[in-house]
C-alpha cells in the first residue's frame, strides 16, 4: 500500500469541516486517483470543546496553528482560519519554511502577502495551493496557471463576489432599492454586518489581482487596482440598462492593453446575451479571453461550505501527486510590477444618465459638448416627463426634469468627464450624471 499523504488542517468553520466530509466520503475515490490514501492526521482551531458534526475521534488535536504547521507529523498543511495577519500568516510561513506544502482558501492571506510566500515556497521546493481562494469552487486558478498555458490572454473579467451580484440581481428583477437589496442579503447570511468590503468592491479587488497575476505575471497588488463599488447603483439604472440590451454587473477586469496591465474593478454594463450576464444571485463567474482556445467562462458556486472545500481537496489530491507548479504559474522574479490603472485614459462604451432640465435646447447642448470631446452616441433617450400643454410642443414651465440616457461608442474617459463637466456649467442638468462603463463582450 502506497504511503499516505498526511493532513494538518487549521481552522474548522465552514470550510474546514467541509474538507473533513468531503475527504471522508471521497477517500476511496481519492486514494484511486492519488494513487495513493489522503488521511487527515492533525488539526487545529481555536475551541477544542465545540461541537463540529464532523468525526474527530482518530485525529489529533494540536493547540495551535504554528505548533501543527511544523509538526512532524504532517506532510501538507491546510489553512483555513482567515484573515490576511497572525495566526494565518505566521503558521503558513512556518509550514513552508519546514518543508510542507500548503493550501490555503485565504484570498486575504494572498493578495497580502502572495509574493512573499510563493517566494517561500519556491525556496523550499514545495506547493502553495490556492484554487478556493478565487471564485470557491470554480477551478480558475488551476485553468489559468495550467490549462490554459498554451494561449496568450488578452483580458479577464467575472464576478467574484456573490453577494454583489445577488443584490444586483434582486435590483433588476424586482426593482427594489439598493439598501433593501443589502438588507435581504444581510439577513439571509449573504452579506457581513459591515458590508463596505463587499460592496465597495474591495474583495473583488483582491481576487482580481491574484486573477491577474496568474493570467498576465503581474505581481499580485491590490493597489494597483482602480476599485468602485456598487452603492450608486440606482433600480432606474438596471431598467434603462435592461431597455437597452444590457445588463448590470460588478466586474472585475484585468486586460493586456498593449501599454500594460490595466486591473479594475467597477459596475459594467455587459451585453445582455453575452455568457456573464446570464450569471444571477450568488453565483460567480469568470470569463477568460484567449487566443487559441478563443472567450471560454467558467460559472459555479464562489462560496459555501462544500464547495469551497471541493477547491481545497482538488489541491490537496495535487501535492498528494507530487504536482509542484509555481504558485503564480511561473518563477516569483519574473512577475513584473504592474501600476495603478489612471482610468482618465480608459477606453470604452459608457452609459450616461442624466436629470435634464425640460426646456428647449437641452438636448442640443448636451450633443454639442459631447461632440465637442469627440464622442460619437449609439443612442439616446429622452422621456418627457408628461403631456405636452395643449397646441404646441413648448415645454410646460412647472414640468420637472427628464432622463436622457446616453449610450456613447468607444471614448476615454477623460472625454467623458469633461464633456459632462461642460455640460453641467451649461446648467442644463440637474444633480450628478450617472456614468457606468461598458465591457466589450
Ligand atoms: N466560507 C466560504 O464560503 C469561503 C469561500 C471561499 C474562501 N473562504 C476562505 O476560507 C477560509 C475559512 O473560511 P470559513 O468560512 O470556513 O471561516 P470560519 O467558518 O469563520 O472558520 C474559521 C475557523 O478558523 C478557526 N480559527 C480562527 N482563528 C483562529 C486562531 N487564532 N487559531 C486557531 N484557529 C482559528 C476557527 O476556530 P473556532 O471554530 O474554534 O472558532 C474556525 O474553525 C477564509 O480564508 C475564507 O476567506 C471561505
Amino acid at each position: 500500500m502506497a504511503t499516505p499523504l498526511k493532513v494538518g488542517l487549521a481552522g474548522l468553520g465552514t470550510v474546514g469541516v467541509s474538507v473533513v466530509r468531503l475527504i471522508d466520503r471521497q477517500r476511496s475515490a481519492l486514494a484511486l486517483s492519488c494513487g495513493r490514501p489522503v488521511e487527515i492526521v492533525a488539526v487545529t482551531a481555536r475551541s477544542k470543546a465545540k461541537n463540529r458534526g464532523v468525526d474527530l475521534k482518530r485525529v489529533r488535536w494540536v493547540k495551535d496553528p504554528i505548533t501543527l504547521a511544523r509538526d512532524p507529523g504532517i506532510d501538507v498543511f491546510v489553512e483555513l482560519m482567515g484573515g490576511a495577519g497572525d495566526p494565518a500568516k505566521r503558521a503558513v510561513e512556518t509550514a513552508l519554511a519546514h518543508g510542507k506544502s500548503v493550501v490555503t482558501a485565504n484570498k486575504a492571506l494572498l493578495a497580502r502577502h502572495g509574493v512573499a510566500l510563493a517566494k517561500l515556497a519556491e525556496r523550499h521546493h514545495v506547493a502553495l495551493n490556492f484554487e478556493a481562494a478565487v471564485a470557491g469552487g470554480i477551478p480558475i486558478v488551476k485553468t489559468l496557471r495550467e490549462g490554459l498555458v498554451g494561449n496568450k490572454l488578452a483580458r479577464i473579467y467575472g464576478i467574484l463576489n456573490g453577494t454583489c451580484n445577488y443584490i444586483l440581481t434582486r435590483m433588476e428583477q424586482e426593482g427594489l432599492s439598493f439598501a433593501d437589496c443589502l438588507a435581504d442579503a444581510q439577513r439571509l447570511g449573504y452579506a457581513e454586518a459591515d458590508p463596505a468590503f463587499d460592496i465597495e468592491g474591495h474583495d473583488t479587488a483582491q481576487k482580481l489581482s491574484i486573477l491577474a497575476s496568474l493570467a498576465f505575471g503581474t505581481k499580485v497588488d491590490p493597489a494597483a487596482i482602480y476599485v468602485e463599488g456598487i452603492s450608486s447603483i440606482a433600480p432606474e439604472d438596471l431598467s434603462w440598462a435592461d431597455e437597452l440590451g444590457y445588463r448590470v454587473k460588478l466586474l472585475g477586469v484585468a486586460v493586456d492593453t498593449g501599454k500594460g496591465i490595466e486591473q479594475r474593478v467597477h459596475p459594467t454594463m455587459v451585453r445582455k446575451d453575452s455568457a456573464i450576464a446570464q450569471v444571477m444571485g450568488v453565483t460567480n463567474a469568470v470569463t477568460v479571453d484567449a487566443d487559441a482556445v478563443a472567450a471560454i467562462t467558467l460559472v459555479g458556486p464562489g462560496a459555501g461550505g462544500m464547495a469551497t472545500a471541493s477547491a481545497v481537496v482538488a489541491d490537496i489530491g495535487d501535492i498528494a501527486r507530487g504536482v509542484r507548479t509555481p504558485p503564480f504559474g511561473r518563477a516569483t522574479d519574473r512577475l513584473v510590477t504592474s501600476r495603478k490603472a489612471p482610468m482618465q485614459r480608459h477606453e470604452g462604451g459608457y452609459y450616461i444618465r442624466l436629470l435634464a432640465r425640460d426646456k428647449p435646447g437641452t438636448a442640443a447642448t448636451i450633443a454639442h459638448r459631447l461632440a465637442q470631446q469627440g464622442i460619437s452616441l449609439e443612442s439616446i433617450v429622452q422621456r418627457h416627463s408628461g403631456p405636452r400643454p395643449q397646441g404646441g410642443d413648448r415645454p410646460d414651465k412647472t414640468a420637472g426634469p427628464v432622463p436622457v440616457i446616453l449610450i456613447t461608442y468607444a471614448t476615454t474617459e477623460d472625454a467623458v468627464r469633461r464633456a459632462l463637466a461642460a455640460v453641467k456649467r451649461d446648467r442644463v442638468i440637474m444633480g450628478a450624471p450617472q456614468v457606468i462603463r461598458i465591457e466589450k463582450n
